[in-house]
């Protein structure tokens, strides 16, 4: 397969990014008053409107070309044919399959896994109902009040992400808490409030070998046998999410207290999975279930819809018009909603773990950008830190904000401001202040002559700067769901554009290795022969911390 770059489409693209430089966004809505309507479209609860985007109809159907000169529709149907799409690993990618809730046939090697599926999801209702409803005692006959998530990447950023954005939907009984790092701070911290008695450990590793969650898991249940006096304790305290059954025993963890899930699910594509006992356990399977419905109904419009009217698809696309025709190095998600704090960081896992790539399937070196940088926080607070740089910086940063239409918490006055906000910070991009605007505002204000020429540069805003409107009518586990899916499918069209594995994470592991030689020279006296200076320096200096401590 050649380089993207090197089809007549790529090209044409590029020809057309030099093309647009003289357009202005406010000129093509004052032009076309049907811009909104042809530019939106609405899908599984989600209003996309993607009309304050540097497009006109013949850029999307350029990109469009663009995804057919990738062969997406093939990527796509091996992906649902539990094809071994992730060949550097020679794995299946089927985390549909885990939403699929009985209507497709998934298969890999031939042998159906909706079977072990549906078992798994009847015996996380079964766990998650008992501990709700109190037939799950502690060791001491104690009502369970904490559950402590141990887990870390896709083990614990889709729980912890969507437990928080479904936080009204939680009861102030049973209270959730994620620990990830090995930074023993967090685990201190969190069990100083809490009691070994009432306290539930789910350890959450697809491998049950990661060090981060190991060490957090033997320091947990170390805590819980200081508490609790008793071997016995740890089978009522203690259950594990893992494909890995042998060390989920051998770390002492009782083998009915495990949840499968399978090497077809990879971590950061598995909230989907028994990963996702936290949040049954937070909000309840039924709830859980909602989540998967969403994910569902996104994943059929994925299947079904055409590409043109394929929101994933036009969501990728217009990533890669930024990205790779226009120089963006980066895309800003904004949620307009406190409870989807958590998003950006989760998004960051899914997008940079899978399309920060530099090689293609192949291994041939790309020689244009993947993956950008995905960051952001919740709009108001974004917009008091960094969105001066969005407005009036150099760079090119396309926007996603997405925002629910109601709150589930409505306080006088709050909600209509947040949306007003989003609603500006959107418009303002787009349309932004000319020259002649930022001066007239000035003369109304009957600002001096001479400090008005000196203000209006600063006051004055390019605007034309892209962003995607993504309306919710609540934030609801279904509609969290389909927003969630959304986001996957659009990483895998890009990566798919890029000719990318976005199932693979060997970028990991480099660090992983270094991080265990540097914590063997700790026991030594001396470093290894052949470690750098500064290393070495840096691990001396460690040396001589410790022994002062
Ligand atoms: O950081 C690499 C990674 O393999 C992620 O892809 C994964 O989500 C995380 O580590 C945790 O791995 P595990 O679930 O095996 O503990």
């Amino acid at each position: 397969m050649p380089l993207i770059s090197h089809t007549p489409a790529w090209k044409s693209l590029e020809q057309h990014w030099t093309e647009i430089a003289g357009w202005r966004m406010r000129d093509l809505f004052d032009e076309d008053p049907g811009r909104s309507a042809r530019f939106s479209l609405e899908e599984c609860g989600i209003y996309l409107d993607y009309s304050k985007n540097l497009v006109t109809d013949e850029t999307m159907r350029r990109l469009l070309a663009l995804a057919q000169a990738a062969d997406l529709s093939f990527w796509g149907d091996s992906l649902l044919r539990g094809e071994k799409v992730n060949n550097t690993e020679g794995r299946a990618v089927l985390h549909m399959a885990l939403r699929n809730l009985g209507r497709r046939n998934y298969q890999v090697d031939g042998v159906d896994v909706m079977p072990g599926i549906r078992s798994v999801l009847s015996r996380m209702r079964a766990f998650s109902d008992d501990v709700r409803d109190g037939r799950w005692l502690g060791h001491t006959g104690q009502r369970i009040s904490d559950i402590v998530s141990i887990g870390i990447g896709g083990s614990s950023l889709g729980p912890k992400m969507v437990c928080e954005a479904l936080r009204p939907y939680q009861s102030a009984d049973l209270r959730v808490h994620f620990v990830s790092n090995v930074d023993g701070a967090q685990l201190v911290q969190t069990l100083a409030v809490l009691d070994p008695a009432t306290t539930l450990f789910v350890i959450a590793s697809k491998t049950f070998t990661t060090q981060e969650t190991i060490t957090n898991a033997q320091s947990a249940r170390a805590w819980c046998l200081d508490g609790l006096h008793d071997d016995a304790a740890i089978a009522r305290h203690f259950v594990a999410v893992s494909t890995n059954r042998e060390a989920v025993i051998e770390f002492g963890i009782d083998p009915h207290n495990m949840f499968e899930f399978w090497d077809w699910v990879g971590g950061r594509y598995s909230v989907w999975s028994a990963i996702g006992l936290p949040i049954a356990l937070a909000v309840g399977m039924t709830r859980f279930e909602e989540l998967l419905t969403g994910a569902l109904e996104m994943d059929e419009h994925f299947v079904e819809a055409p590409p043109e009217r394929n929101m994933p698809v036009i969501l990728a696309l217009l990533g890669i018009w930024y990205n790779n025709f226009g120089g963006a190095g980066t895309q800003a998600v904004i949620p307009y909603d406190q409870n989807l704090q958590y998003l950006p960081a989760y998004l960051q896992q899914v997008d940079m773990e899978s399309n920060g790539k530099r090689v293609t399937r192949d291994g041939v070196a790309v020689d244009y950008q993947t993956g950008p940088v995905i960051w952001g926080q919740p709009g108001t607070d974004a917009q008091h830190s960094f969105f001066q740089l969005i407005h009036q910086g150099t760079r090119l940063i396309p926007t996603d904000f997405i925002l629910p239409l109601r709150s589930h918490h409505p306080i006088d006055g709050h909600h209509d401001k947040l949306v007003a906000n989003c609603f500006a910070q959107a418009q303002a991009l787009m349309r932004g202040r000319t020259e002649a605007e930022a001066r007239a505002e000035l003369e109304a204000a009957n600002i001096p002559p001479e400090t008005i020429d000196k203000l209006v540069p600063h006051r004055t805003f390019p605007g034309n700067r892209p962003s995607n409107m993504l309306l919710i009518e609540q934030l609801t586990p279904r509609v969290l769901g389909a927003l969630i899916a959304l986001y996957e499918h659009k990483v895998f069209v890009q990566g798919v554009i890029w000719g990318v594995d976005s199932f693979d994470q060997w970028g990991v592991e480099l660090g992983k290795q270094l991080a265990a030689h540097i914590l063997a020279d700790f026991r030594e006296t001396a470093c290894s022969p052949g470690v750098d200076s500064s290393t070495a320096t840096l691990i001396r200096r460690y040396h001589m911390a410790m022994s002062e401590e």
